[in-house]
């Protein structure tokens, strides 16, 4: 069932999994793909990764041009990076696994990232300092069982860990990154 109730909450350990790579497009991969965008829409998410609905395979979806209103979702399956820039920036992330928190990353400016479509097309996607850039490497880490805390220093992500597990207690649903 699709809806922001489907998404696996932190410290779920479905998040620390390796995913394995989709062989085949089936009409089960088409249909994960749909959930999870529909998944990703209700909770306002610009991204959202297989294992954080609970499936430990290699896919993606992305939309990055939702909060301006129009729907423009990417589909990205077995997505690696093929090039990262040398320079780095920290962005403020937020994940819809860890309702409640967002966590300073520091990640390469651009990436390329190669991927298949649902139509078996291998895609190219350059990004470079925009939020397409840091989505498509905080999704790609997510098939890899890293998740925005695993950049923080141990300390650092203790205390993120334990925010969330208040927050998740309060009530805080998956898109909700309350800066208090
Ligand atoms: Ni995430």
């Amino acid at each position: 069932m699709a809806g922001t109730a489907d998404i696996v909450l932190s410290p779920d350990p479905r998040l620390k999994e390796e995913c394995a790579p989709i062989t085949e497009i089936t009409p089960e991969v088409r249909a994960l793909a749909e959930r999870m965008l529909e998944d990703m829409y209700a909770a306002d998410g610009c991204g959202l990764a297989a294992p954080q609905v609970g499936e430990l395979v290699q896919l993606v979806v992305i939309d990055v041009d939702w909060g301006a209103g129009d729907k423009n979702p990417y589909v990205l399956i077995n997505p690696r990076i093929v090039e990262s820039s040398e320079e780095t920036r920290t962005f403020e992330e937020g994940c819809l696994s860890f309702p409640g928190i967002t966590v300073e990353v520091e990640r390469p400016v651009g990436v390329v990232v190669h991927a298949e479509n649902l139509d078996g097309d291998t895609m190219r996607y350059e990004a470079s300092d925009n939020l397409l850039a840091v989505c498509l490497q905080h999704e790609i880490d997510h098939l890899h069982g890293v998740t925005m805390v695993d950049h923080l220093p141990l300390l650092k992500r203790m205390g993120k860990l334990r925010e969330v597990e208040r927050a998740i207690v309060a009530g805080a649903r998956p898109g909700e990154t309350s800066l208090d």
